[in-house]
């Protein structure tokens, strides 16, 4: 957990079925609210699905970075391999898609519990030395978002929450300094906890 990085550009090397099912494996027995199993997960293999993917999200990228403020778009600029052009979606060895039903009342905490699957597959990925990226498309129209919805052929209420490129890195991250970057201890809010060592 400590040298897990964010990884978005991947080696050529295959990913083995039998770790591939390791990381399914983990994302199944994540906690769900209500006991509910309301998450699921696309192995996505078809080359033209991925094509047509890559181009569908691309578009939505580039208008949805258009659309933020100065400081947003200074952000991303500084993450290591971030861009618009998401090569990764058509190359990465594995690439899964987490979906779900975010307004489905049978559902409860739908998203909350896709993206603790998501944690996770995100532990079990760095234990056995591959690399992914939370990706987490973003569109600014409608009609992108709808045009995803059917290539992936999800049904009515169920969206992407998160997509995984995974892959060996090409490049190895350093870790994050001990406590990492932010300041998330506090003993009461804004109060910093702090740790004696
Ligand atoms: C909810 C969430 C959404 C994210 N969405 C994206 C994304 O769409 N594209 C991307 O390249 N990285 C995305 N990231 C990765 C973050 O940029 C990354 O986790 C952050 O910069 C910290 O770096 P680290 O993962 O190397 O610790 C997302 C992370 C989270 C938790």
């Amino acid at each position: 957990m400590k040298s897990r990085r964010s990884i978005r550009e991947f080696s050529d090397r295959a990913i083995s079925k039998r770790l591939l099912v390791k990381i399914l494996e983990a994302a199944s027995v994540a906690p769900t609210g209500a006991g509910v199993a309301g998450t699921h997960i696309l192995v996505l293999e078809d080359p033209t699905i991925r094509r047509k993917l890559r181009e569908i999200c691309e578009r939505g990228e580039r208008d949805w970075v258009d659309s933020q403020p100065e400081s947003v778009r200074e952000r991303l600029s500084n993450l290591p391999g971030f861009s618009c052009t998401k090569e990764y979606i058509e190359t990465a060895p594995v690439f899964l898609a987490v979906t779900t039903r975010p307004l489905d009342p049978e559902i409860p905490y739908a998203v909350e519990s896709a993206f603790l699957a998501v944690g996770y597959m995100l532990v079990m990925i760095e234990g056995m030395g591959l690399g992914t990226v939370t990706y987490t498309p973003s569109f600014t129209r409608v009609d992108d978002e709808k045009l995803l919805d059917e290539l992936l052929d999800l049904p009515e209420g169920e969206t992407v929450q998160v997509f995984l490129p995974i892959g060996y890195p090409k490049i190895k991250r350093e870790s994050k300094p001990e406590h990492g970057f932010y300041n998330v201890y506090h003993n009461q809010f804004g109060v910093p906890f702090t740790i004696e060592t």
